[in-house]
């Protein structure tokens, strides 16, 4: 490249009126130098953009012959080739066969019938003879005129009726070429000197910045796009889920803490020891600390009391609470973990209870075997409302009204189970892409075995609900594979573009 730059340069500074053009140039270079002549281009457009050379563009057309074409002007046309094979064969002329075994069967083909056109052959029975006693090629002739032209100027060689003849025959074809005429540019020197394009550590330390030239600042520039940190799908729906909450008069939950103790994310739940969900199998055990340091003490004891013996009305679990179980630490397997302590704080705060909506959205974790829909943890929603005398239709009120503002307006409840709700409630929504029925979340009204412990007034219920974060964020963003949405195998693309969340 910089080579050629040079020589361009080296040609013009012959006088300021000397001029070249790109494709002449090219073709005078020695070919095993290898230039083409868009290299030679490419320069000469690198040259201009500086206003080293002035260039004007300049586009012939030519013809060049094809590789029949190329045979053709030096063997002879086909019908030239039969009409001398039949008339070699004298007044008894040849049959077909005999003609196509003398000069092949594709030239014969072409051949015969341009003969007969051209009035050279006529038929005698079946053979073919000939009926003058010498023929002019033109086809050949042409061909080898149009060779013999300079490229450049080879199509002024034949009339142009001549040249279409050709082309239908497909002998020649017409070619395009585009190349520069270049003349001195008012920048014009024999050197090209690159200019910098910023100033360097160096150039300021010797001075050299003073005679340094430099690129002019291009203002009308599109700047680079900023990437300044995206959302994930995720915490766009949660931004948005947070939204809606608020205004429903709801407030956050402190659920920055992954590690919790047995006893808040199960025991004050009225989850008995002996239930499957806190075996190792479904839960993520902590080894180190393996165990919490402190729990409330009273609220403990009234814990033990109620799984051991009841009260409420219950007639509790009747087995020995192992404190050793409930001092186990794990990572929460439910955001419920944190309801419960929110719960405890808000029955034993100064003042005592008040009425209060919670909610929190965050991080939970179960030992599950991993597929296209579940993964070892996930994002759960929950909301919670403690007030005096609720009742079921209070909860079915607050989860329709939440569920219509993002956008789920056909619900079902069916009658569940939950060791730490009665009566409980799994949420199933329309899902009007699938056109069915789905499992959306999971409520219930908090039992007074987990409520009395914390010192709750007795006629003060809490309706509460839970929904995984994923479902709906897998719906609105249509991502059918959760690893599509949650891990390292997540696409940081998708999450740069994915659109804004809205529910409205
Ligand atoms: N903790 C429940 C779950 O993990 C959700 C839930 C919250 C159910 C509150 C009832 C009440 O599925």
């Amino acid at each position: 490249m910089e080579a050629i730059e040079s020589q361009i340069l080296r040609h013009l500074s012959s006088s300021p009126s000397a001029s070249l053009n790109t494709y002449t140039f090219s073709q005078s270079l020695p070919s095993e130098y290898g230039v083409t002549h868009s290299a030679v281009l490419g320069c000469a457009k690198s040259l201009a953009a500086d206003s080293y050379v002035t260039t004007s563009s300049n586009k012939i057309s030519y013809f060049q012959l094809t590789s029949e074409g190329t045979t053709i002007a030096k063997e002879g046309s086909q019908e030239a080739k039969c009409w001398n094979a039949i008339k070699a064969a004298g007044e008894a002329g040849l049959d077909k066969k005999a003609l196509e075994a003398a000069v092949g069967s594709s030239v014969a083909k072409v051949g015969m019938g341009n003969c007969m056109k051209a009035k050279w052959i006529s038929k005698n029975g079946d053979a073919l003879v000939s009926t003058v006693s010498s023929i002019t090629d033109t086809v050949q002739t042409h061909l080898n005129l149009v060779l013999s032209a300079d490229e450049d100027t080879n199509g002024s060689v034949l009339p142009a009726k001549e040249f279409t003849l050709l082309k239908k025959r497909k002998l020649v074809k017409a070619v395009d070429r585009t190349s520069y005429d270049i003349t001195r540019g008012p920048a014009y020197k024999l050197e090209r000197k690159k200019k910098a394009a910023d100033f360097t550590k160096e150039m300021l330390d010797s001075g050299a910045w003073e005679t340094t030239e430099f690129k002019p600042y291009n203002f009308a520039t599109v700047g680079e796009k900023v990437g300044g940190g995206y959302l994930h799908p995720l915490l766009k729906v949660r931004a948005e889920f947070r939204k809606i909450l608020m205004q429903m008069g709801f407030s956050e939950m402190p659920t920055n803490k992954w590690v919790e103790s047995s006893f808040w994310n199960f025991d004050t739940l009225f989850q008995p020891q002996s239930h499957p969900a806190r075996d190792a199998h479904d839960t993520f055990f902590i080894k180190d600390p393996a165990q919490t340091v402190s729990v409330p003490e009273e609220y403990y004891k009234r814990v033990v009391k109620m799984h051991e013996e009841g009260g409420s009305g219950s007639i509790g679990y009747r087995y020995n609470f192992k404190e050793g179980d409930a001092r186990k630490n794990l990572l929460r397997t439910h955001t419920t973990a944190v309801s419960s302590q929110m719960l405890y704080k808000l029955a034993n705060q100064p003042g005592g209870f008040t009425p209060k909506r919670y909610f929190s959205i965050d991080r939970v974790f179960r030992n599950e075997s991993m597929d296209a829909t579940h993964l070892c943890e996930f994002h759960q929603v929950e909301g919670l409302v403690a007030d005096y005398d609720l009742s079921l239709g209070d909860l079915i009120g607050t989860i329709e009204t939440f569920f219509k503002k993002i956008g789920i307006t056909q619900l079902r409840f069916k009658p569940a189970f939950n060791p730490y709700t009665e009566p409980s409630m799994e949420i199933f929504g329309y899902h009007p892409d699938l056109k069915k029925w789905t499992e959306i979340g999971n409520s219930g009204m908090f039992r007074p075995e987990m409520l009395a412990p914390m010192g709750l007034p007795e006629n003060v219920r809490v309706i509460a609900w839970g929904l995984s974060l994923e479902r709906p964020t897998m719906i609105k963003y249509r991502i059918k594979n959760i690893r599509d949405l949650f891990g390292h195998k997540v696409e940081l693309a998708r999450t740069k573009t994915a659109p804004v969340c809205r529910f409205d």
